[in-house]
């Protein structure tokens, strides 16, 4: 029995120590912490269960079978965080440099297939140089395996994928599939294709960081949600974003005790919007405003920065918001911003999460990069999701509305619940001086006859009555009581319901 024990611990100890002391050393002297050191500051201490410690590679090619590590790269299990179930898998860079084999990929489907089966979100760590180069199809496959469990997970149980090291060829594929990716800066990097084979195809000379780093991802091509500094921010921000999230698509969103009064009221708001209709203002002030203690955890902020998209609480539960940014290409919406906000949508929708939607939108962008582009497409993905997501929607309209924007915002001809306008809310077609520029096109050499027009124009239509007078709009609200009222709605659509006809799926422009 003793030896039995020692044998045990010893099986123990090697696979703690992954790839052994140099590499681990290499590890931490690149800035990085190890698989398991990651999860220690994941879970809540000491409450983290690892499964599999003892799984080998199978390989036999290339000397493998004598180059034998428990555990074969990855570590695997599940916690609590904050209290809360979580299963994970953190990818080990000491073994094999983290690369994915068959029985590798066999325990990342383990953890999945019991995430599914408890209903509780699967974290990504992933640090890895991709297929397992000695095992060749076998690790191809692992891949496909791992690609088709994230996707029967998804809009079941959240899945997020946090990116500390290296991630290339397909390997970024199962990431692309989860629900959050973020990334860590100077450390991770992301491409279908490194800058060898950029060089070789497109003669472009870019760097591993330029190519596929934090800021690119995150800034350029919008694959990431977020860049941390280090290991240790990412995963501190993890465990702060998890607790926005419920565990799985059958339970409500998640609430925690907020000392925040819900009727509060915020008369600085009154004088937020400028009375000149062609001046910006920062959204993210009222949504700052609005929001339990000031607390709103973005998603994006350097992406289509003319669309703001995050998580925040209302009275403790968690909402999500989607705004339009006047600061940014006047909150025009545009290829980039429908998609990222029709993703955001979606998530909530998938995960019973109420969207709260603050619209100033001035339309939709004109140009040929857009409509070359395909903004007709793209735009239709932000109306798709809208349009069918059930969850409760509560929109206010802080200044325009107009046009195509206007419907695709949450309106209440989209199943918007309750809609809101502030007193100087301008919906309409579009503005006052294009408006009369196309209706009194004959007048264009006639400039006061079209002030005249323009200001006849501004007072019939420029404010939030035509709608109220039909109903699109609920109420007209002092900015001031914008929390109270939206408290007040989100309190009684608390058991809302809900459901769109049965079909396989529905075919969102895509
Ligand atoms: C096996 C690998 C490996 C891999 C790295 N290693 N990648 N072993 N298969 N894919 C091993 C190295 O041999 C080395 O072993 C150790 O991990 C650390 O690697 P280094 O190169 O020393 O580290 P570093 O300099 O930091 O470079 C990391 C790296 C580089 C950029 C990831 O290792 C690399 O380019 N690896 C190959 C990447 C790749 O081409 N992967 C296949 C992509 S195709 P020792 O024993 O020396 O410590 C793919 C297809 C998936 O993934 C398709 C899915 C559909």
């Amino acid at each position: 029995m003793h030896d039995i024990q020692q044998r045990l611990e010893a099986k123990r100890a090697l696979a703690r120590l992954g790839g052994g002391e140099k590499r681990i050393a290499a590890q931490h002297a690149k800035g990085k912490l190890t698989a398991r050191e990651r999860l220690e500051l994941l879970f809540d201490e000491g409450t983290f269960e690892e499964w599999d410690m003892f799984v080998e590679h199978r390989c036999v090619d290339f000397g493998m079978q004598d180059n034998k590590i428990p555990g074969d790269g990855v570590v695997t299990g599940y916690g609590m965080i904050n209290g809360r179930l979580a299963f994970s898998f953190s990818q080990d860079f000491t073994v094999f440099g983290g690369a994915l084999s068959e029985s590798h990929a066999e325990k990342i489907c383990k953890v999945m297939d019991q995430a599914m089966k408890v209903g509780a979100p699967v974290i990504g760590l992933n640090d890895s140089g991709g297929a397992r180069i000695q095992e060749g199809v076998a690790s191809l496959g692992g891949y496909a395996d791992v690609f088709q469990k994230n996707v029967l997970a998804s809009g079941v149980i959240p899945q997020i994928s946090m990116i500390m090291g290296p991630c290339a060829g397909g390997a970024v594929y199962s990431p692309a599939m989860t629900d959050f990716i973020f990334m860590v800066k100077d450390s991770s990097y992301m491409f279908v294709t490194g800058p060898e084979v950029v060089k070789t195809v497109t003669h472009e000379e870019v760097t591993a960081e330029e190519l596929g780093g934090a800021i690119s991802h995150t800034s350029k091509s919008g694959v990431a949600d977020l860049a941390f500094d280090n290991d240790v921010e990412a995963i501190l921000m993890l465990r702060r974003f998890f607790n926005y999230l419920p565990l799985n698509n059958r339970e409500k969103a998640p609430t925690r005790p907020s000392g925040d009064p819900g009727n509060r009221l915020d008369h600085s708001l009154d004088t937020l919007v400028p009375e000149n209709a062609n001046k910006p203002y920062d959204m993210k002030e009222l949504l700052l405003k609005v929001v339990d203690d000031g607390d709103f955890f973005e998603l994006q902020p350097d992406y289509a920065k003319n669309i703001i998209t995050g998580f925040a609480r209302m009275e403790g539960q968690s909402v999500g918001i989607v705004a339009n940014q006047p600061l940014v290409l006047a909150g025009c919406l545009d290829i980039k911003s429908s998609i990222k906000a029709a993703r955001f949508v979606r998530f909530c929708d998938a995960f019973n999460i109420p969207v709260l939607t603050f619209v100033d939108v001035p339309g939709f962008m004109p140009g040929t990069a857009q409509e070359y582009g395909g903004i007709i497409k793209h735009g239709a993905k932000l109306l798709y999701a809208y349009a069918e997501c059930t969850v409760p929607k509560v929109t206010v309209i802080t200044r325009k509305a107009y046009g195509g924007a206007y419907d695709v915002m949450s309106s209440k001809h989209l199943r918007g619940d309750v809609n809101f306008a502030w007193p100087n809310a301008e919906i309409a077609v579009m503005g006052a001086k294009g408006a009369v520029e196309i209706i009194f096109r004959e007048d264009k050499g006639d400039p006061e006859k079209l002030a005249a027009k323009e200001a006849e124009y501004k007072a019939r239509f420029a404010n939030p009555f035509v709608a109220g007078a039909r109903g699109f709009i609920d109420d007209v609200i002092q900015p001031h009581e914008t929390r109270k009222r939206i408290c007040r709605s989100l309190a009684m659509l608390k058991d809302k319901k809900l459901e769109n006809p049965w079909r396989k799926h529905g075919n969102i422009p895509l």
